[in-house]
């Protein structure tokens, strides 16, 4: 069963030396908890596939400690520094040209000439990736497919038998993935914690290339789930958001921020529970919603 340990200094220095011997650990971000390897060791990433059960051919986000650290895998282009200007915004990932002496397994970038960046907001990731010393690949700690974790809880239920430690940091604040964008564009690849303006260009469904962010369903409890649920049936639990009570709320003041924090804790609270049919409000698809109503709409679709 996985180590739990704390983020202090010991902590951190134990789950950076389990990663330097090609170990898995899961850390806490300001999005969700993320299942970390080295980037570089092949060996490491490729039992990062196998805990996850995920498909080899899906790329994995690699974690660094700061913008020098980026500009040695990646090519930034110019465009992208206004974005970065005020430093690295909390919950953005980057999609941009993969340096050819970056020193990435193959197995992270699934075999694409990109790379998906990101420079985590939360301290104790941070103080792993420093005292790490070099880039962490690390996808969403969950069993592929299902509910990502905000918990360390949450890792162990999935993971903990597949994974050599968690770092407990508590609840991570924003509570949805990370948002993605992709250069030369920049092109919107997933909505997510950073909330994108409008303006962004957003992919279509059907263009590559495939991610598993983007499969139909995806973010699954196991519960059958009915959106835009002003009411309750027979049977179902029921989450409220606004004046939409329900049985527990995202939100009762209707603030999508909270609710975007919560609705990973209540889908893993549901199975948890054994509820077998959920029903969840409408929510405004405007700002933070989008990102709240992309992973109902995919936790709702038809299991493959
Ligand atoms: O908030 C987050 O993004 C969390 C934390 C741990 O960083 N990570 C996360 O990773 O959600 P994951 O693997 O569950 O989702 C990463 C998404 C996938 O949809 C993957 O296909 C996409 O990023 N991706 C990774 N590299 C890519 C690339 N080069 N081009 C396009 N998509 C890419
Ligand atoms: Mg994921």
């Amino acid at each position: 069963m996985a180590q739990v340990l704390q983020p202090d200094g010991q902590g951190i220095a134990t789950a950076a030396a389990l990663l330097a011997a090609g170990e898995l650990v899961a850390f806490p971000t300001e999005t969700v908890y993320g299942l970390g390897a080295d980037a570089r060791n092949d060996t490491a990433v490729a039992k990062v596939f196998e805990a996850k059960g995920r498909p080899s051919f899906n790329p994995l986000i690699v974690h660094v400690a700061d913008r020098a650290e980026i500009d040695a895998i990646a090519e930034l282009p110019t465009e992208a520094d206004a974005l970065l200007a005020q430093g690295w915004p909390s919950g953005l990932t980057l999609v941009a040209k993969l340096r050819s002496d970056a020193g990435i397994s193959p197995l992270v970038t699934a075999g694409l000439a990109t790379v998906a960046l990101r420079v985590p907001g939360s301290g104790i990731a941070r103080d792993l990736l420093r005292a790490f010393g070099g880039p962490v690949a690390a996808p969403s700690a969950n069993p592929s497919g299902r509910v990502s974790p905000t918990l360390a809880e949450h890792v162990t239920r999935g993971l903990g038998d597949r994974i050599a430690a968690v770092l407990d940091g508590g609840l991570t604040p924003a509570g949805l993935e990370s948002t993605i964008l992709i250069f030369p564009g920049p092109t919107l690849l997933r909505e997510g914690a950073y909330p994108a303006p409008d303006t962004w260009p957003r992919q279509t469904q059907s263009e590559t290339p495939p991610a598993p962010g983007q499969l139909l369903s995806h973010y699954a409890p196991n519960a059958a789930v009915r959106l835009n649920a002003v009411e309750k049936r027979p049977g179902e639990w029921h989450i409220g958001f606004g004046e939409v009570a329900g049985d527990v709320s995202l939100s009762r003041t209707g603030d999508l921020v909270e609710a975007a924090a919560r609705l990973f804790v209540l889908l893993h609270e549901a199975d948890a529970n054994g509820i077998t049919a959920l029903a969840v409000a409408p929510i405004p698809d405007i700002g933070l919603g989008r990102a709240i109503n992309d992973r109902l709409r995919r936790a709702a679709a038809p299991r493959g």
